[in-house]
């Protein structure tokens, strides 16, 4: 068994690695920007594949990490889990589909709620208690599902044909332009000290350094790393400002 995440702000990988650590404690939990992931995938029959929702689909990263690796996927068994800060519909179906276009077997679907990691929108910001709670509830849904799996039954979340239909009309085809590619839309403010956090975080390598400033790419999936670890505040994506950086470790 291997545990495979996208996380942007920490809350997927969190989650990846209580469950697959429960199900299997020597197995591995990588993200899917490490390099040997091919080789990984390849030597695992049993895969967890983690990652956010993002309005109700899959990030583009994870798109295309599925399509590039389609060869791969042929006979795995994989568990598809969605973190999301409030409702997906189908976020495990999204990624279920695709895969079994590819030939794997879907074992089920988790859907897992997380606090919300848009830093820039005050829509769906929570207290510091209430995020500790929606924390606390993560853990009990993830310790609940690692015994119904060494029981062998598979949560089924986001599978069912009623929540595709409530994942695409609830939100996914009124925002699919959002996450049909990457966006140029990340913004960096005037406030940048060109300490260089953003770039090495990247995981699309969107943001380079040029003249002491940070300055952004067209290649950017929406993650909110780069928004939520900045010093200075000064990266903003769907709104203009910061409203609260999201950071997973003080909500554990
Ligand atoms: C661009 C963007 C869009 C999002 N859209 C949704 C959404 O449609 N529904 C939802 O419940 N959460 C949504 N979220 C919240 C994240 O899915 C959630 O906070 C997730 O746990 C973040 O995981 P991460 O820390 O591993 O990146 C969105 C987050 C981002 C950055
Ligand atoms: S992390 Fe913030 S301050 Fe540092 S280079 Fe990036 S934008 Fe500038
Ligand atoms: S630019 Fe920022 S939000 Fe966009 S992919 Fe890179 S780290 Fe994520």
């Amino acid at each position: 068994m291997i545990g495979i995440y996208f996380s942007g702000t920490g809350n997927t990988k969190y989650c990846i690695k209580r469950l697959t650590k429960q199900l299997d404690a020597s197995a591995d939990i990588v993200p899917l920007e490490q390099k040997n992931i091919a080789a990984l995938i390849q030597k695992n029959d049993k895969i967890i594949l983690g990652y956010p929702i993002q309005f109700s689909n899959i990030p583009y990263i994870v798109r295309e990490f599925i399509k590039s690796n389609q060869i791969l996927w042929k006979g795995k068994k994989v568990l598809c889990v969605a973190t999301m800060g409030a409702f997906s519909g189908d976020g495990a179906g999204c990624s279920a589909r695709l895969l079994k276009r590819y030939g794997a077997e879907i074992l089920g679907g988790l859907h897992i709620r997380m606090p919300d990691s848009v830093c820039d929108s005050k829509l769906l910001k929570k207290s510091l208690e209430q995020n500790k709670r929606i924390v606390m509830e993560a853990n009990r849904k993830i310790d609940s599902v690692t015994c119904q799996i060494k029981d062998g039954r598979y949560p089924k979340n986001g599978l069912h044909f009623v929540s595709h239909i409530l994942g695409l009309f609830g939100q996914r085809f009124w925002f699919y332009t959002k996450t049909a590619g990457y966006t140029d839309k990340l913004k960096i403010h005037e406030n940048c000290i060109g300490c260089g956090m953003c770039v090495s975080l990247c995981p699309m390598k969107n943001i380079l350094l040029q003249n002491g400033k940070a300055v952004a790419g067209k290649r950017c999936t929406m993650c909110y790393r780069c928004v939520s670890h900045c010093p200075q505040q000064a990266i903003t994506l769907l709104g203009n400002e910061v409203k609260e950086q999201c950071r997973l470790d003080r909500y554990i």
